[in-house]
């Protein structure tokens, strides 16, 4: 059963805020990230998609405070991020706002246990009493993730890609995490596995109310996991919506284009695909309403011939 509906998340507090959140990158010539805005509900799946190098990973970093914002502000439960300095609060930010990585294998270190990586977390902030308490939170974590409590004293390198992703789902739930930043958790996987993957990610979302930015650089299962989605081009949002108007009715056409990219699993339109080209036209005055919850970077009524052209 889920355990909020889309219109429970429509109405739950927001948990994250970025306002006009800009990175630039020593020496960069133009900011990574420059000037974007949007808020996460609780319990929310948020897709965030973009080709690669648009600045979805410098967002997401900005928001785990890995990374300084150069201009704008992010708001993690109200409170302004660059404010969370004092040790226990700072403490209390690390173990609610969580990661998991794209490359399973290379952000799992192979010298681990993997009882050990998974404690990580456990012993930074102190949720065990005991050896025997901190054992019973490691299995139930790996049961957790589909995986067995027999895995716990394996290595990463004796685990296929997804079971390595699962090692690094129940790291990133150890420390029970209340949002969690999926930066591309299933590109690196087969294609038989992705749904697997996001299934058992859906599923602890809603067993453990968790709230999703999920980083992606194609719509194809982001579509499917979002409530809502962000298009990000160059640095900047230029569409965001309900992710079922954005796959099916899509305003901007560099979303348009990201679209057409998707790959059907029925050989007979396949071969009829076209993909759509971008070009970015002349800069936009940013994301504008064309409905209550539906934005584009265009100007004008695009029904009366508007421009829609650059971020
Ligand atoms: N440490 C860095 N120093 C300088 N420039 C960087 C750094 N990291 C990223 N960049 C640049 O910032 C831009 C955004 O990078 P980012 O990693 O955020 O993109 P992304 O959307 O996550 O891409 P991908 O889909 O490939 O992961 C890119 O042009 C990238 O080259
Ligand atoms: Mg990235």
């Amino acid at each position: 059963m889920e355990a909020s509906s889309g219109l429970a998340r429509q109405t739950a507090p927001v948990i994250l805020e970025a306002d006009n959140i800009v990175h630039r990158y020593e020496g960069g010539k133009k900011p990574a990230v420059d000037g974007v805005s949007f808020s996460i509900r609780e319990g929310e799946t948020f897709g965030l998609v973009g080709e690669s190098g648009c600045g979805k990973t410098t967002t997401g970093r900005m928001i785990l405070k890995l990374l300084d914002t150069s201009a704008g502000t992010i708001r993690y439960k109200g409170r302004d991020i660059r404010e969370i300095k004092k040790k226990k609060e700072l403490l209390d930010f690390r173990r609610e706002v969580q990661i998991i990585f794209q490359d399973p294998y290379a952000s799992l270190n192979p010298r681990m246990k993997v009882k050990d990586i998974i404690a990580e977390g456990i012993d930074n902030h102190r949720l065990a009493a005991s050896r025997r308490e901190r054992d019973d939170r490691i299995a139930s974590l790996l049961r957790m993730v589909g995986l067995s409590p027999d895995h716990a004293s394996r290595y990463p390198h004796e685990f296929s890609g997804g079971q390595r992703q699962r090692i690094g789902i129940a790291r990133a739930l150890a420390p029970e995490p209340r949002f969690i930043v999926c930066d591309e958790p299933i590109s690196a996987l087969d294609v038989s596995i992705q749904a697997q993957i996001v299934n058992l990610l859906k599923e602890l979302q809603h067993r453990r109310s968790l709230t999703y930015l999920f980083i992606a650089h194609d719509l194809s299962m982001v579509k499917h996991i979002s409530d809502r989605i962000a298009v990000m081009y160059r640095g900047r949002l230029v569409e965001l919506g309900p992710a079922d108007e954005v796959y099916s009715r899509p305003i901007h056409p560099y979303t348009r284009s990201l679209i057409s990219a998707i790959p059907l699993p029925d050989p007979e339109f396949e071969r009829e695909r076209r993909r759509i080209p971008y070009t970015p036209g002349p800069p936009s005055g940013g994301l504008r309403p064309f409905s209550p919850d539906h934005f584009a970077a265009c100007d004008g009524d695009l029904n009366g011939g508007g421009d829609c052209g650059g971020p």
